[in-house]
């Protein structure tokens, strides 16, 4: 293979441009060439793409977002836009294709390499931390640390004047970023859409908090449909417990911010290991993280199997030491 394109789709978490940049410095090193497409499969189908190198990836690990840009992109559902799209794609020599995104991202390149038998590579980039077949998607830790200090200031006022905080988290239909924010934030409950709710016990629970002398009680909600979201767990809960409260949303906030360690670590190597693969001759994979290590998993189970187990562990230590 003499030539690769890369592109990030979907929503954009912290990460990813440390993702492009491992894969085009592998790329080059095995002298490939790489066009990075913007803005995603909308990029992909206007045949917009810059030409990537070695120095032009460079001073981008640090930082937050996707310097290629990333849509949700409408007009590639079309098979006659695909069709399209993947002439202009040989016509500019490129073999094989990586893309960066969650899942939904993952089902638009299977579809090109059904239907025109693209090489195509996955890595997942999300948020949310709901593919199967990895530990970690990239963005998951730096989203989390973002929500676990907000958690920490949020505490600070609620200790001084004994406020209820119901804070809102994002992870569309997942809880992971919940959880695991409640956990790591020592958060007094935590409301996610993996779980009927029984606000009885709930309240319950957060009352007996109240008597044993705990002053600040930040209620972290996974955003969604089940609940409702943050004011729809407050009026739920706000009512029963009789305390003054807050609603805070955290929102995109999120999804912005200087990349982890964490996840500039699980990117680098995914972005390497995605081309290498791609270099032999691989294809239909992502990488997914599994024993803290990067290893091949095939795209279409990935896709298949939709979401992974929920951390129920997480969840119910999160409540356990809740005091
Ligand atoms: O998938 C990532 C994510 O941040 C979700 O957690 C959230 O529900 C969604 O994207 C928000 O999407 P948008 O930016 O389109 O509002």
């Amino acid at each position: 293979m003499q030539r690769i394109g890369i592109l990030t789709s979907g929503g954009d978490a912290p990460g990813m441009n440390a993702a492009i940049r491992a894969a085009v410095r592998t790329a080059r090193a095995k002298g490939m060439s790489v066009a990075g497409y913007h803005d995603g499969y909308t990029g992909f189908v206007e045949n917009r793409y810059t030409e990537l190198t070695s120095r032009s990836v460079g001073n981008v690990i640090q930082t937050g977002g996707t310097f290629l840009g990333t849509s949700r992109c409408k007009a590639f559902l079309d098979p006659k836009v695909r069709a399209e799209s993947v002439a202009q794609m040989r016509e500019i020599g490129v073999e094989g294709l990586v893309v960066i995104g969650g899942d939904g991202s993952f089902r638009g390149a299977l579809t090109l390499e059904s239907e025109h038998n693209i090489a195509v590579a996955g890595i997942p980039g999300t948020i949310d931390n709901d593919v199967w077949g990895t530990e970690e998607t990239i963005g998951f830790d730096t989203a989390v640390n973002t929500a676990m200090r907000a958690i920490d200031q949020l505490r600070d006022t609620g200790e001084s004047t004994g406020m209820m905080f119901f804070v809102e988290v994002m992870g569309r239909t997942s809880g992971a970023i919940a959880m695991y924010t409640a956990l790591a934030g020592g958060a007094a409950s935590v409301v996610v859409p993996e779980e009927d709710e029984d606000w009885t016990v709930i309240a319950r629970h957060i009352k007996d908090q109240m008597a044993r002398g705990k002053k600040s009680h930040i209620i972290v909600v996974a955003e969604g449909e089940q609940a409702g979201g943050a004011f729809a767990v407050a009026g739920r809960l706000g009512a029963r417990l009789d305390h003054e409260f807050r609603v805070v949303i955290l929102g995109h906030i999120q999804r912005g911010g200087s990349p982890t360690m964490r996840d500039r670590l699980v990117a680098s190597q995914s972005g390497a290991l995605a081309v290498e693969a791609l270099h032999q001759d691989r294809s239909g994979f992502m990488v997914g993280i599994q024993h803290s290590t990067p290893v091949l998993v095939p795209l279409k189970e990935a896709v298949e199997r939709g979401h992974p187990e929920p951390r129920m562990d997480v969840l119910a230590l999160a409540r356990h030491i809740a005091g």
